[in-house]
């Protein structure tokens, strides 16, 4: 199997609920892709975030990690290993009063030697540019600092996939910036990026975009598509990218811009092109 992740008509109904969370849903995620999931409050993206690390188990249908089903109860902490999880806030992640301790929290339990979890924490935390902030006390830092410090206590553990829950939600956009770089560097390392997320910017990133509805997949497909189809953005309730809101504007206004930008820095760059053409 060459996908790291696999849903197979899977629905979930939570115990005290009389609706279904995820309603029969079917995907699959290759290694190394950036896949984010977006869609209303309550369609169902936390849902299929917990359902990729064992969290909750299907009611029906089964998903597999790496061939290996999570409704296996002896399956279910290689699972973990395998499948990071980044919440929304960090403050609920920390458990030490120093950010070394705090990263090496999961390496502890995993039995590693001392020696070698300070080795590995020196390599990730400089990977992520928190060398210097390893003494300092995790409740004192910055919110971006804090995301990254999460980020960096479950990339020790050294999971082929990351699932961002609104990661970056509570920053502001300097944090947000912060942290979608790192996902950006994650992703050229290998690591399979999974973000939910309501921040269409964040989404642009992604490779792929799962659009969700009432606990179902609407659509699937690349962000730049999905951006561009109306209809579908306004039943899903989705604004698109500002730089993009703008390229739009100026299409309408009849300045010749192409739709088919893949990224922010493409858009950007033809606008500046045809500003220094005026
Ligand atoms: N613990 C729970 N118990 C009962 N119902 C739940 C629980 N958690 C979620 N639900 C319901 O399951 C559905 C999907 O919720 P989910 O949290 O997956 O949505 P979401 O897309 O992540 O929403 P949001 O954007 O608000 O985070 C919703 O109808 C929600 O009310
Ligand atoms: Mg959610």
């Amino acid at each position: 199997m060459d996908e790291l992740i696999i849903f197979e008509n899977v629905t979930y109904r939570y115990l005290e609920s009389d609706v279904e969370a995820v309603s029969d849903i079917q995907f699959s995620v290759p290694k190394s892709q950036w896949l984010s999931i977006v869609g209303r409050n309550g369609s169902g993206k936390s849902t299929i975030g917990k359902l990729m690390n064992g969290l909750v188990q299907p009611s029906s249908g089964t998903v597999y990690v790496r061939s290996l089903p999570t409704n296996k109860e002896s399956n279910l902490r290689e699972i973990r290993l395998r499948v990071g999880m980044v919440f929304q806030n960090p403050e609920h992640q920390f458990v030490a009063t120093n950010v070394r301790d705090d990263i090496a929290f999961g390496l502890e339990n995993q039995g590693v030697q001392r020696e070698e979890m300070l080795k590995q924490i020196d390599f990730y935390a400089e990977l992520i540019g928190i060398k210097d902030l390893l003494d300092r006390e995790p409740h004192r830092l910055s919110g971006g600092q804090k995301q990254r410090v999460a980020i960096c206590g479950v990339l020790v553990l050294e999971p082929d996939v990351l699932v961002f829950d609104e990661s970056t939600s509570m920053l502001d956009p300097s944090g947000r910036k912060e942290v979608r770089k790192i996902m950006e560097l994650l992703k050229s390392r290998g690591i399979t990026i999974i973000s939910i997320t309501h921040d269409m910017e964040e989404a642009w990133q992604a490779d792929r975009l799962l659009v969700l509805e009432r606990g179902q997949i609407i659509a699937d497909n690349k962000p730049i598509d999905i951006f561009n189809n109306q209809d579908l953005l306004q039943r899903a309730g989705l604004q698109i990218p500002f730089v993009l809101a703008v390229q739009k504007k100026l299409i309408e206004q009849g300045i010749p811009l192409s739709a088919t930008h893949e990224s922010e820095d493409d858009v950007l760059e033809e606008l500046w092109t045809l500003h220094s053409q005026t």
